[in-house]
């Protein structure tokens, strides 16, 4: 019986999260597809660098390397837009499907690699780019076939919201607890995305656009990160009851369309209040279904590597190249 051929691009906290739960899943992986799951290569950047990889599997720097594997998924896990969608479309043009967790990539040419993705007739998921291990995307279009979204908000970046809780359960500074998330892995390789809330807008970017069901564009979103945020302010909030939490909102005004990402209090009756440490949320409203709310671990290794090879499951269970799967 022929493999799955998985190619992984990137190595870093998710992409070595992947290999793991690949190798460690190997069993499950064939119950669940009907054949085996083999890496065959591995895109990294510096090839000096000592990884723990199996000598069977190709490490390389060259894409086209990778691509040379007959690979039926790339998974990628790289940080920005480039050289990850120039990536994304040489293997699609070769026929394999995508499964992604970047976001920046993602925000900027996700309406443009599905295009090709369609035409190609290979899938592209996602499901990892937004929320952590929340089913956001698969659950969002699920429900929004005939309900419209008639607002949203949400708390989409784990790092900002641990560094608020460490603050104020613990009196931590900022940087202290942006310490602390970057050592267990939450915060991205430049953690200036997290603080300043460009890796929020990005998640909203994607949301926004499977809501809408159009294209969004990153610049109309208005971003506001968390540096102003300090102790005092916060201990101010908590005398009232109420608690700091970065914010990223969709809502409408008339026919018009409002995005944001901002600090903003809110009282112990708002849906965020309670959402702690790691944790990330949508409230989500729709016109029949009223208000729903997701709540799960936003940011980290596992949580995050295991909703991608979720998704891989979900793509090879609908190809036609998979055979008999033992459960579903
Ligand atoms: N740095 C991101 C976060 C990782 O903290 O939410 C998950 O996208």
């Amino acid at each position: 019986m022929s493999s799955i051929k998985v190619a992984l691009l990137g190595f870093g906290t998710v992409g070595s999260g992947v290999y793991e739960l690949i190798n460690h899943e190997q069993k499950r992986l064939r119950e669940l597809i009907g054949r085996p799951v083999q890496i065959v290569a591995v895109l990294i950047n510096d090839e000096r660098k000592q990884r723990d990889i199996d000598q069977d599997i190709l490490v390389t720097s060259n894409i086209d390397d990778v691509l040379a594997q007959e690979v039926d998924v790339v998974v990628e896990a790289i940080v920005g837009v480039e050289p990850a969608y120039t990536y994304l479309t040489k293997a699609i043009h070769q026929g394999c499907h995508v499964v992604t967790a970047n976001k920046e990539m993602f925000a900027y040419k996700g309406f443009e690699l599905r295009k090709q993705a369609n035409e190609q007739r290979v899938e592209v998921y996602y499901e990892a780019a937004v929320a952590g291990a929340i089913p956001i995307i698969s659950t969002l279009r699920d429900v929004f076939k005939v309900n419209r979204v008639a607002r949203l908000e949400a708390i989409l970046n784990g790092t900002t919201n641990y560094i608020l809780t460490e603050m104020r359960e613990n009196g931590t500074s900022l940087e202290a607890a942006l310490k602390t998330a970057q050592a267990q892995g939450y915060a991205e390789s430049d953690p200036t995305n997290d603080v300043e809330g460009y890796d929020a807008l990005y998640k909203l970017v994607i949301l926004s656009e499977l809501l809408l069901g159009k294209q969004v564009n990153c610049t109309t979103v208005e971003r506001e990160g968390i540096k102003e945020v300090n102790l005092e302010s916060i201990k101010r909030a908590s005398k009232r009851n109420h608690r700091i939490k970065h914010v990223a909102k969709l809502a409408f005004e008339g026919d018009k369309l409002q995005l944001y990402i901002r600090p903003l209090e809110v009282d112990e009756d708002h849906p965020l209040f309670a959402v702690e440490g790691v944790d990330n949320a949508v409230v989500v409203t729709g016109n029949y279904v009223g208000q729903l709310k997701f709540e799960g671990p936003g940011a980290g290794k596992f949580p995050t590597a295991s909703v991608m090879v979720d998704d891989l499951v979900d793509i090879m269970q609908q190809d036609q190249r998979a055979v008999s799967p033992v459960v579903r």
